[in-house]
């Protein structure tokens, strides 16, 4: 996969601009708030159709104007392909692919695929579980039109199931008469959720251990452990049957504690992963720097079992990723990305090379070429 051209009409600070890529090392350098992560948002939301920061789509119009355009030439594989979108109104007003109006943005998933690494993704190791299912959703998604599809049913039944049990407050015949068909539609879904899931997280931990063997030289030993409906012992997760008879047993036996707590307490919305260095969690125990290397190992396997799924690696989307990492994980992560594409923002002039430099100021972009040391 590869970034090409990217276009952007009123897109956050970036009033105008047609930046180019290189399809190795591209740097984009420039001081505290002048459009660096601004960029990668809008090459990140022609990949998903969702920003990484904030919910509302308006916010990536720049402010007093009322449309946004990004447009994205790319290649897959030996493919010339296109995706523009039009945002207004806090909604994305028209989606193209190879100029073609598409219904609906969750088609354009899985068609320029990139990897993220923000900040923000220090929370997959230090928050709660919802950041750790994100990911799997997102990573699997993108590779599997079945789960997205899976995953959308599933969030709807659950929406309704709850509605059901908050209603009961009041009266519950509603609630006798039809949780069970409720219950079983929900553990159906959920079952293939938890195959998916574990088959993923099983995938991931091979080679987030490799690339902290290569970091550390074995010092530090990181493991995963998918925790779904059938808890952390729970081996099951290829049977469907039996993990939807066991989700739907809990459910069936529970009704009253949901009724007390007015939403469904069991399903694959409470799944999570357990991260753990050295046999402790990563999330009480870990040093910042760590915890950022647990962060980045998790998305150099988001982006290996990318590459084996479609067979090409995604582009990588790197917003200030060397900060905190000791020499030896920078230099494992620099070598990493060699012969990748990928778009990294800093501020600092680093020790490294740029196949193109691309001086980021008040959303303008001016590319200055190779740098051969960056320094
Ligand atoms: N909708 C918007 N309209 C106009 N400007 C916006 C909008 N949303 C954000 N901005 C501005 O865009 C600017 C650049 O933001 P960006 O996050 O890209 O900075 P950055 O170069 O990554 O900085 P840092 O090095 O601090 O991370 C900020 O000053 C922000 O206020
Ligand atoms: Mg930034």
């Amino acid at each position: 996969m590869q970034a090409k051209k990217i276009t952007l009409c009123n897109f956050r600070n970036i009033k105008s601009a047609e930046i180019s890529f290189h399809p190795e090392i591209n740097v984009l350098c420039g001081d505290n708030a002048q459009g660096k992560t601004n960029l990668l948002e809008a090459l990140y939301f022609a990949s998903i159709g969702k920003s990484f920061r904030g919910q509302h789509i308006g916010e990536l119009i720049s402010f007093g104007e009322k449309q946004a355009f990004v447009s994205l030439d790319y290649k897959s594989g030996e493919r010339e392909q296109s995706i523009s979108l039009c945002l207004s109104n806090n909604r994305t007003k028209e989606v193209q692919k190879n100029r073609v109006k598409i219904g609906r943005m969750s088609e354009i998933v899985g068609s320029f695929r990139t990897v993220l690494f923000c900040p923000e993704h220090l929370s997959l190791i230090k928050d709660g579980p919802a950041e750790r299912r994100q990911f799997l959703d997102i990573a699997i998604s993108a590779a599997d039109p079945l789960y997205l599809a899976a995953l959308q049913r599933y969030h709807r039944v659950l929406k309704q199931r709850n509605a059901l049990i908050k209603a009961a407050e009041k009266d519950r015949t509603m609630f006798d008469a039809t949780v069970e068909i409720w219950s079983r539609q929900l553990s159906h879904e959920a079952a293939f959720i938890a195959r998916s899931r574990d088959r993923y997280v099983k995938k991931a931990i091979e080679v987030v251990k490799r690339c902290f063997a290569d970091m550390t030289g074995s010092r530090e030993i990181p493991d995963l452990l998918y925790m779904g409906v059938g808890g952390k012992e729970y081996g099951d997760y290829e049977d469907l049957k039996k993990t939807e008879e066991l989700l739907f047993q809990k459910l069936s036996l529970h009704h009253e504690r949901e009724l007390g707590a007015g939403a469904t307490l069991w399903g694959t919305h409470k799944d999570d992963i357990e991260v753990t260095l050295n046999e402790k969690s990563a999330r009480s125990f870990c040093s910042q720097g760590q915890q950022r290397s647990l962060a980045l190992a998790l998305k150099i396997a988001e982006g290996e079992l990318c590459a084996l799924d479609c067979g090409e690696y995604p582009v990588l989307l790197f917003d200030d990723v060397l900060s905190e990492l000791d020499r030896g994980r920078r230099e494992y992560l620099l070598g990493h990305i060699k012969g990748k594409q990928v778009i990294m923002t800093t501020c600092e002039k680093e020790g490294f090379t740029a196949d193109h430099l691309i001086l980021v100021k008040n959303g303008t972009y001016e590319t200055v070429g190779k740098s051969e040391s960056f320094t």
